[in-house]
């Protein structure tokens, strides 16, 4: 989704010399798969913004085709309804819907039925001669895959390709392809029938607002790419949680699994915005020989490497905070109840080429997580300590970190350590940010806007080639392939509404690395300990509270055993024993432990044992420390909780002291 004016978005290759785009050009659109989900809930809303932007040209007339017989007034009023349930617009604007819904048309028709060709044929005719659309036609296959083939090839034969009266273009949903050859098939059969010009292959998170802006970030700002390589970028991570599971969607996705829904199309295309290098020009074609390249450059793993650079895992059933069930993968409709689908992968990822040789490059995404986020994040090496060296900073400079917040918060933060007021060198995590609800008038898109408008005038640039399809196969084929090898032992290994898998945590934690979990000042609340505190404290302590995952079995922490942390439990169960064993106390979110060795650096007086999954913020002394000086009541309620847990009386002044 995007937050930005429509009209003010179109900036990719479209008329130079204008700030406002011009209404596309005359065409008949016909929608393969009008009665389907993508039909109501995006594309229909998405041409009607288009038409309240002013960029739908009047001369445009849209047909619905389907196997489904629906009259064309009925499936007018099905539109007119579920518009109202998925218009994206503040205020619904009555008489663009009525101009809009008079050019909806309706023709029933078997994707393998000649004569429904011939039928479409002459509806399009007709329209064309109307409304004087000068023979262009966008065919838009909102249908699944495996008939996109069967399609192109009909239409073809139909003599829908020729362009000697009018463009002719096809715009193709993914899943492009089920796995590498399947995709070189798909893309001969298109082929055999349609030049490359002609076919549109969309992926909607390049119609993300904040996607685009990769590219206006990185090439418009000068003081940027003179950092962007490995001499300066310790490592890239790429995160898509979400918090949905598959919802209705279980037959596709038990044969799909995340690595082919997201990773392989979503995520390799961010990944070549970032680090693909300055294209010559915006003309489509620039752009799109250098994601090409770079994709190209991205090391292709061997059985070995596979198990080494990758997590796959499977969401389980969980039990929410207030009780209720969630099923896992297992239990959801149309899942098979041993199926080894994964609905969650992280990747490590090489790009064998000058700019990157080297720098990790982290990719995950799942679903059933614990909060719905789209995030990027570069990380930049540290800076030289040695001028700290006679200062309490030597050994805790931290990294500056770029993120890029895609949805749905949207914004880019940078995050710095400064002076902390006083008499020490001492410093403190803070960020900048901006943040698009801030900086521009917000109306809502639904992200198809743009490629449909793009489509219509023939701009490419936020489309799929046949070379970037397949050069992202090609990286995800050898993943497959080791994963279908073997089956997962351990699945379901994580429970729904958490942070994912341990595992993937300790494909970062080994390097020393950690993922990014952004947390705000909202999740910070919902520990007691922190309620009420300032917003500048919970700013500060967003910044510096660190997540850790353990599986049910582990132990946190061990009784007698050195501590200069506490944690706080965002999820799971977790038993706090005595060491030989005694049962003390059950820990759930919300609660905290570890506070003594956080203020005395004291060793752990109790044992804690992960009961389920459980994650796990960390706040280490020397960061606390720097707070606390900032925000003496949180250590004034730490010590008064010790008082009452512990029985220790604890003098303020001599915390810190080491
Ligand atoms: C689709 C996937 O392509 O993208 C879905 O098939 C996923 O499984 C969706 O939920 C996510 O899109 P967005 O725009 O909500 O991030």
């Amino acid at each position: 989704m995007t937050d930005i004016p429509i009209s003010s978005q179109l900036t990719v290759g479209v008329r130079p010399s204008k700030t406002t785009a011009a209404p596309a050009p005359p065409c008949v659109l016909v929608i393969f798969g009008a009665s389907g989900d993508l039909t109501k809930r995006l594309l229909v809303p998405a041409l009607y913004n288009l038409a309240c932007d002013g960029l739908l040209p009047k001369q445009c007339a849209i047909i619905g085709t389907s196997s489904s017989d629906i009259p064309t007034p009925v499936f007018r009023e099905r539109m007119s309804t579920d518009i109202k349930k998925f218009s994206t617009r503040k205020e619904f604007d009555q008489s663009v819907w009525e101009g809009f819904v008079s050019r909806l048309h309706y023709t029933a028709g078997k994707f393998d039925d000649p004569a429904a060709y011939q039928r479409l044929g002459e509806l399009i005719k007709k329209l064309d001669a109307e409304i004087g659309a000068d023979g262009n036609v966008l065919f838009y296959m909102a249908v699944p895959p495996s008939v996109f083939g069967l399609i192109s090839t009909n239409l073809d034969k139909a003599g829908f390709t020729d362009q000697s009266h009018g463009w002719k273009r096809m715009i193709v949903e993914k899943p492009f392809g089920h796995d590498l050859s399947s995709a070189l098939q798909l893309n001969k059969e298109i082929l055999d029938h349609w030049a490359e010009d002609q076919v549109f292959r969309i992926d909607h998170y390049l119609g993300k607002e904040t996607v685009q802006n990769i590219l206006a970030f990185r090439f418009s700002n000068g003081m940027f790419e003179p950092l962007w390589n490995k001499q300066h970028i310790d490592h890239i991570q790429f995160t898509v949680a979400e918090t949905v599971g598959v919802e209705s969607r279980g037959k596709y996705y038990d044969t799909a699994g995340v690595l082919r829904d997201m990773i392989q199309n979503h995520m390799f295309q961010m990944l070549a915005y970032l680090c693909m290098e300055p294209p010559s020009s915006f003309k489509p074609d620039s752009i799109r020989n250098e994601k090409a390249k770079v994709l190209d450059a991205v090391r292709v793993m061997t059985p070995e490497q596979v198990a080494e650079n990758t997590v796959r895992g499977q969401y389980g059933p969980a039990k929410k905070a207030d009780g209720t069930q969630v099923a896992g993968y297992r239990q959801e409709p149309d899942v098979d109840p041993n199926s080894s689908t994964e609905t969650f992968a992280a990747l490590r990822l090489y790009i064998d080429n000058w700019r990157w040789e080297g720098v990790p490059i982290f990719v995950r995404s799942g679903k059933s997580l614990w909060k719905r986020g789209t995030e990027i994040l570069v990380q930049f090496k540290k800076a030289p300590e040695v001028i700290f060296r006679d200062t309490p900073e030597v050994g805790h400079l931290e990294h500056n970190q770029l993120i890029f917040h895609i949805q749905p918060d949207q914004g880019i933060e940078l995050r710095f350590q400064a002076k902390s007021p006083g008499p020490l060198m001492a410093l403190q995590k803070v960020n900048m940010r901006f943040d698009y609800r801030e900086a521009f008038e917000a109306s809502r898109g639904t992200g198809y806007e743009l490629l449909i408008y793009n489509c219509m005038i023939g701009d490419a640039t936020l489309f799929s080639r046949t070379d970037l399809v397949e050069a992202a196969w090609r990286i995800a084929q050898p993943i497959l392939d080791t994963w279908a090898a073997s089956s997962p032992k351990d699945f379901p290994n994580y429970e729904a509404g958490t942070w994912g898998p341990k595992a993937a945590f300790e494909l970062l934690t080994s390097g020393g690395r950690k993922w990014l979990e952004v947390i705000n000042r909202a999740v910070l609340e919902q520990v007691p300990l922190f309620q009420g505190s300032s917003p500048v404290f919970l700013h500060s302590l967003a910044l510096m509270l660190k997540p850790v995952v353990f599986a049910p079995g582990d132990f946190v922490v061990t009784k007698g055993a050195p501590g200069r942390e506490m944690y706080f439990v965002a999820r799971g169960e977790l038993e706090v024993t005595d060491g030989a064993g005694k049962l003390l106390n059950t820990l759930t979110a919300g609660s905290f432990f570890g506070e003594m060795s956080l203020l005395l650096a004291e060793a752990r007086t109790a044992s804690v044992r992960a009961k389920s999954q459980a994650d796990l913020y960390v706040l280490d002394r020397t960061d606390f420390a720097k707070v606390a000086k900032d925000h003496p009541s949180l250590t004034r309620s730490i010590i008064e909780i010790s008082k009452s847990r512990y029985g220790l009386t604890i003098d303020p002044d001599k915390l810190f002291t080491e």
